[in-house]
């Protein structure tokens, strides 16, 4: 049988046992949304899984995400959950629509990083929050391969450290309240010597606790007036 267009990875399946990643992915957005309440925007939702595990947290939780795929296969599997497609740089919703934004590893994935902030920010009420969160670019593997002079996470997001990552947060209207993150282990998706040599380094991080070095960082954000 031809996939149909909608055919994910199972562990994205409502019900289903989330992989490592996700379920580290997973707790520490539950962690950094801690008593966080309202009116939810999940701003790239993807199969919405992750919309799923916040929604009972919140009155009301929508899903957005540039991708039709993915906003098909959420509504189907997670209904009566809602979830659309939006434009790449700009949803329908109104100024200060939402309490609490989630934008969780969508950044590196658009076209303007400063226009799709700004849009994070006009769809916050004053005061709300901006649960955000990136492959941490100080990560030994990020760092090396800024090093060896290759892309990042494509043209527009490359380069940027952890702390020019706070920054343009901060430069965007957000206090940063604080930050998260999680290691995927080491020695998962190992494909030549190099990546051995990084998960030993990556394993010595973990075990001292290094937080800079995290795989992804998060932050929580409170929206200035
Ligand atoms: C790595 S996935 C993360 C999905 C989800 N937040 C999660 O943590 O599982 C990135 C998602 O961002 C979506 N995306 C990329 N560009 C976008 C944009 N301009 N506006 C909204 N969503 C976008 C992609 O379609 C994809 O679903």
């Amino acid at each position: 049988m031809m996939p149909g267009p909608a055919s994910p990875p199972a562990h994205f399946r409502r019900g289903a046992t989330a992989d490592r990643h996700q379920a580290r992915r997973t707790a520490t957005v539950l962690e950094l949304a801690r008593g966080l309440c309202g009116r939810a925007l999940d701003y790239g939702s993807g199969w919405g899984d992750l919309t799923a595990r916040l929604a009972p947290q919140f009155h009301e939780i929508v899903g957005v995400d540039a991708d039709a795929e993915r906003v098909e296969f959420a509504r189907a599997e997670y209904a009566p959950l809602q979830f659309s497609l939006c434009a790449a740089e700009r949803t329908d919703f109104e100024d200060q629509s939402f309490d609490v934004v989630c934008s969780i590893v969508v950044l590196p994935f658009v076209p303007s990083a400063d226009r799709y902030l700004a849009e994070c920010r006009r769809l916050l009420r004053p005061g709300g929050t901006l649960v955000f969160m990136v492959p941490n670019p100080d990560s030994l593997r990020m760092m090396i391969r800024r090093w060896r002079g290759r892309p990042v996470h494509g043209r527009r997001w490359g380069g940027l450290t952890r702390a020019e990552v706070r920054a343009f947060l901060v430069r965007n209207g957000f206090r940063v309240e604080r930050e998260g993150g999680f290691y995927d282990p080491a020695f998962e998706g190992v494909r030549n010597a190099g990546d051995v040599v990084l998960s030993l380094l990556s394993a010595v991080a973990h075990r001292l606790k290094l937080s800079g070095r995290w795989s992804y960082v998060g932050f929580r954000c409170q929206r200035l007036p």
